[in-house]
């Protein structure tokens, strides 16, 4: 049974605490999934104690629960298992607390809310001619386009690649068959109309003139910039 705490009175309760296990069901070095309201959560029990984390990786959204505890307790995401590499540390941390031989878990929805990555979009803003470019159509160029949006960039930007399809998750490429390509694209098309992102397909830039401000691209056409970005990933081909 949910124990609530409200913020205030009449307001909405802002941290939940419950019940989740007994210490006895987990073994040092053990981890398990628990739910706290309707919210997953992983539960770890290591040297001694316990530790609880939301259930979901930051990276990617894999189960940490299918993965294995590594270091310290720390639980080791399956998505790095796949590459052998490393292991992400969550940093939100639920409280836990032992009563009567019973692990109870609370969490505060206030801080769910703060770790929720979304950040509003602006758009192009009438008046602003300048134009920045972006050669490459990878998570960097995305990344590029989209922080410029959020931090009210109102000029035109332009991200060119030679790709066929706009920017998608070449990490999955390596992790599924027959993977189709909607399914890993990082964003939707409309998404790139709703802030004003240009996106050009099939465009391979071939030379920069940094003297000019101009880049040219394999089909002959030229584009004039005031700020590039050169996000071609290891290779960029001129
Ligand atoms: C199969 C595969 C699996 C991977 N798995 C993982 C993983 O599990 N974990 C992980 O962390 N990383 C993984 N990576 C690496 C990860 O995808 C890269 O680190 C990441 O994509 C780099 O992003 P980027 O934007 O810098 O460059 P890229 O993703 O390489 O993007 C560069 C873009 O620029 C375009 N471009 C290049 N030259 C030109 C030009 N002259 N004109 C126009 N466009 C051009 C390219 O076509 C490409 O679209 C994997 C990579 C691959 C290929
Ligand atoms: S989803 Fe966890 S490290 Fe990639």
């Amino acid at each position: 049974m949910a124990e609530l705490n409200p913020a205030k009175e009449g307001g909405q309760a802002e941290e939940i605490t419950e019940m989740v296990c007994l210490e006895s069901d987990l073994k040092e070095g053990e981890m398990r999934e628990v739910e706290v309201g309707s919210h997953k959560v992983l539960l770890v029990r290591s040297e001694g104690g316990y530790s609880a984390v939301g259930n979901l990786c930051t990276h990617y959204g894999a189960t940490l629960s299918k993965g294995k505890t590594g270091l310290m307790g720390r639980a080791v995401c399956e998505c790095a298992l796949w590459e052998g590499s490393c292991y992400r540390m969550m940093c939100r941390m639920h409280a836990v607390k032992i009563e009567n031989s019973k692990v109870f878990v609370s969490i505060n929805k206030k801080d769910l809310e703060k770790t929720r990555r979304v950040k509003e979009m602006g758009c192009r803003v009438a008046g602003d001619s300048s134009t920045v470019l972006i050669i490459g159509g990878g998570p960097a160029a995305l990344v590029c386009a989209e922080t410029l949006r959020q931090e009210s960039y109102g000029g035109r930007i332009i991200m060119a690649t030679k790709e066929e399809l706009p920017p998608y998750d070449r990490t999955k490429l390596s992790k599924a068959m027959n993977v189709k390509a909607d399914s890993i694209l990082l964003r939707q098309l409309d998404f790139y109309q709703s802030c004003d992102i240009e996106v050009w397909l099939r465009r391979e830039a071939v030379s920069v003139n940094t003297d000019e401000k101009m880049v040219t691209f394999q089909d002959g056409s030229v584009q004039h910039y005031d700020q590039l970005l050169i996000a071609t990933g290891s290779r960029s081909g001129f």
